[in-house]
């Protein structure tokens, strides 16, 4: 595909295969820019993997990253976890598929037990209903909070001809990737030699992360790490992936 990429935009390149974790094929001057986008939560050793990247960047250098982000992944990672404890052999795609896709038609239909009004009205605590009809209010003005969804946005696979089929075992039967918060991420960035320039995606503000002008002085004197984090926390179960523009510490 890289290859297919440059020859169709006429760009000069020059192409070398392997992981991070070999010592790689550069001799010579470092880079400027050194980008690893998806690609350091595959690798079995994350914080070797940016520590070689790292020698590879000139003091000025920028490093380009992109990591899965825990909440953003929280519920396919959920799914994952759910098919290991079914059919623990990530390389048997077939059976995880069938796997996954009894999963989502149950939860399609919805598997719980329907009970009748009588049933409620007996059950229900006059709070609960209160919280109920205001839900329902709320759905009908637009107000409804929007959860994330259950299911990954490609929905139904039939089988490997489906156009979903490479994602969806990327996705699901993938043998080594991780997804991180921000601690994490503190502690791959800071083991690495590492600092963050410019932390996009997951530290942007959003609509639900206005923070309330009581905490004053206590929020400002926090330090990005944690501001960053009080964001992650603001967010959920929203969240984001971590794009971040780092330079050496
Ligand atoms: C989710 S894809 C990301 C592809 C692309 N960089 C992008 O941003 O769309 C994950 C990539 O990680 C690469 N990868 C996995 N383990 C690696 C390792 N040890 N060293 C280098 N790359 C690795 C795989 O080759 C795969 O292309």
């Amino acid at each position: 595909m890289a290859r297919q990429a440059i020859s169709s935009r006429g760009i000069q390149a020059e192409l070398k295969q392997g992981s991070y974790l070999e010592p790689l094929p550069f001799v010579g001057k470092p880079f400027d820019i050194v980008c690893a986008t998806g690609t350091v939560h595959h690798c079995a050793d994350p914080i070797l993997a940016m520590t070689l990247l790292r020698e590879q960047m000139t003091d000025d250098g920028y490093f380009l990253f992109h990591v899965y982000g825990y909440y953003r992944d929280k519920i396919r990672f959920c799914i994952k976890e759910i098919l290991d404890l079914l059919e623990p052999d990530r390389s048997n795609h077939l059976h995880r598929l069938e796997l996954y896709q009894g999963l989502m038609q149950a939860r399609a239909l919805g598997t719980t037990k329907k009970r009748d009004f009588l049933w409620h009205l007996t059950h229900t605590s006059i709070s609960d209903a209160i919280k109920m009809l205001k839900k329902s209010l709320g759905k009908f003005s637009g107000q409804e909070v929007r959860i994330a969804p259950w299911g990954p946005s490609w929905g139904w696979i039939d089988g490997p001809e489906s156009e979903h089929w490479h994602p969806w075992v990327d996705q699901f039967c993938h043998p080594c990737e991780r997804d991180y918060e921000v601690w994490d991420i503190k502690d791959l960035v800071e083991k690495s030699g590492l600092k963050v320039a410019h932390m996009l995606s997951q530290g942007m503000p959003t609509e639900r992360t206005t923070i309330p002008g009581q905490w004053g002085a206590q929020y400002d004197n926090l330090d990005d790490w944690s501001k960053w984090r009080i964001q992650e926390l603001m967010e959920y179960p929203h969240g984001d992936a971590f794009n971040m523009i780092l330079v050496k510490a």
